[in-house]
């Protein structure tokens, strides 16, 4: 299935991503194997799977972008330039969808990648799904409070 895997992409910061990848033994064809494994946990999960089948309708161009921005954040290579935040404030998810995605994130981790790779890429999916959760729970209130705020106009 991977036999025809595209290259990596490029770093930008070649000397950070060396430092990492002899840190922590990830390397692309690892974030590779992370990425379309866990999203293949995802997709047969009974709480998630519908919440992305209902938005992704073709999952190659998905991967591919959640390749990149696993490359970015896990090897610092500055190869996703998105904006996950407004991908999810309009989610209809609480946070036990995030700890079930953490979860299985975690858990893919930790069949793929040697000890410190997995700490490694879980600390970062714990901290981003934080401030993503975070960032929809603002973004909540600031509906509920918008006609409360015209009708005080
Ligand atoms: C309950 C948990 C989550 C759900 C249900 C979820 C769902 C989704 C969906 C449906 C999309 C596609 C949106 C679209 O193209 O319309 C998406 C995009 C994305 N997600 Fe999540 N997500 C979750 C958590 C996370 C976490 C924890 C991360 C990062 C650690 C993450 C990173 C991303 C990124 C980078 C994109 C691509 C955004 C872009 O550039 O278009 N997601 N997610």
């Amino acid at each position: 299935m991977h036999r025809h895997a595209p290259p990596a992409p490029p770093s930008r910061r070649p000397e950070a991503t060396a430092q990492v990848m002899e840190a922590t033994g990830l390397d692309g064809p690892m974030i590779e194997r992370l990425v379309h494994g866990f999203y293949g946990k995802v997709r047969v999960d009974d709480l998630l799977g519908p919440v992305f089948a209902a938005r992704i309708r073709d999952w190659g161009p998905h991967l591919e972008k959640m390749v990149a921005f696993w490359h970015s954040v896990a090897l610092m290579t500055g190869t996703y330039e998105g904006a996950p935040m407004p991908a999810h404030v309009t989610l209809p998810v609480g946070w036990e969808h995030y700890q079930r995605w953490l979860a299985l994130f975690r858990e893919t981790a930790e069949e793929t990648c040697p000890p410190g790779g997995a700490a490694h890429v879980i600390e970062r999916s714990e901290r981003i799904a934080r401030s993503l959760f975070m960032a929809t729970e603002d973004f909540r209130r600031m509906q509920d409070a918008a006609p409360l705020l015209r009708a005080a106009n």
